[in-house]
């Protein structure tokens, strides 16, 4: 593996491999010294165009743990703000040798034009509203380490499909391992055409949470709805966020998920994120190790590093 672009270059089998990898680095997080030097001598910039706070730190702890160097690029305090188009950024910053670009851009294709001009690794940190494919592997490690296997799992994603990286690669990614998905979404908070999804659509989510072993909860994205597509973020809530009343509509052992950041009290209710079936911790846990698991493939150092 070159790049971690799209959660299809790696198909099932990828997807397994990175989470036998996982399964080591969890190990090495758990010591007490959680550091091996499987990356040492190897540089990963991290180069953000927009907000994150679990995906870029986690990135950054894993590169850590692997004992790479790590630059951080900021685009409010860099030469972006001169004016710099992103093919000069991201030539200048592989001139200076680095090994690992991981970028996370506004628009989608982003990470595939840095890996077209570049020589490095590029992994995809969110590229629009298209893909984000480490946080899809994390999601699936999650509920492997739940459930023991994806197989026949019946998992609801709810909300925001439109604007959802994460809904594409999760839905991807889930299928792929054998889980049925439902997409449960008002008809604004659906993409255009979902032909080629391999998912069932509904918009009844008290309807489906009684069939459902996991409901993954996406993030309203504000920031990217250009135009009103909800009556009131109050309606919304009542006929689609997650409270502890619906809680009781699903199986007693269904877990809850979401991918951060959460709107407590929109998407899910503050005390339903807090209970022992929500996973969301645990997701954000899993994150270090599984970006661990992808750094380590793509940097291609002999297993035993570790
Ligand atoms: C998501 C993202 O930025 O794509 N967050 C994340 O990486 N965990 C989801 C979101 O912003 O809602």
């Amino acid at each position: 593996m070159k790049h971690l672009l799209s959660i299809s270059d790696l198909g099932a089998d990828g997807i397994e491999e990175v989470m036998r990898v996982t399964d080591s680095f969890v190990e090495v997080s758990e010591r007490a010294i959680p550091r091996v030097p499987a990356l040492r001598g190897k540089t990963v910039v991290s180069l953000f165009y927009e907000e994150s706070t679990r995906t870029r730190l986690s990135f950054e702890l894993a590169a850590k743990r692997l004992s790479a160097d790590t630059m951080n690029f900021t685009v409010s305090s860099s030469s972006v703000k001169k004016g710099e188009s992103l093919r000069d950024t991201c030539q200048t910053i592989e001139a200076m040798g680095i090994d690992a670009l991981v970028v996370r851009h506004s628009s989608a294709g982003v990470p595939w034009q840095a890996a077209a001009w570049l020589d490095c690794a590029v992994v995809n940190a969110g590229d629009g509203w298209h893909e984000h494919p480490t946080q899809a592997l994390l999601d699936c490690y999650t509920l492997r380490g739940a459930r023991g296997s994806l197989e026949g799992m019946r998992i609801a994603v709810v909300g925001d499909v439109k604007h959802s990286r994460v809904a594409r690669s999760n839905v991807l990614a889930f299928t792929m391992l054998g889980a049925e998905v439902t997409i449960v979404a008002p008809p604004t908070l659906l993409p255009p055409s979902l032909d080629g999804w391999p998912v069932e659509v509904s918009h009844d989510l008290d309807g489906v949470l009684a069939k459902t072993d996991v409901v993954y909860l996406l993030r309203m994205q504000a920031e990217r709805q250009s135009e009103a597509l909800l009556p009131s973020l109050r309606e919304y809530t009542a006929r689609y966020g997650l409270t502890s009343k619906r809680m009781r509509l699903m199986p007693d052992d269904a877990l809850v998920m979401h991918p951060g950041p959460m709107n407590r009290g929109v998407e899910i209710a503050a005390d339903v994120a807090d209970l022992p079936r929500s996973l969301i911790t645990r997701q954000v846990a899993n994150g270090v190790a599984v970006r661990m698991a992808v750094l380590f493939l793509l940097l291609g150092q002999v297993p035993g590093g570790a």
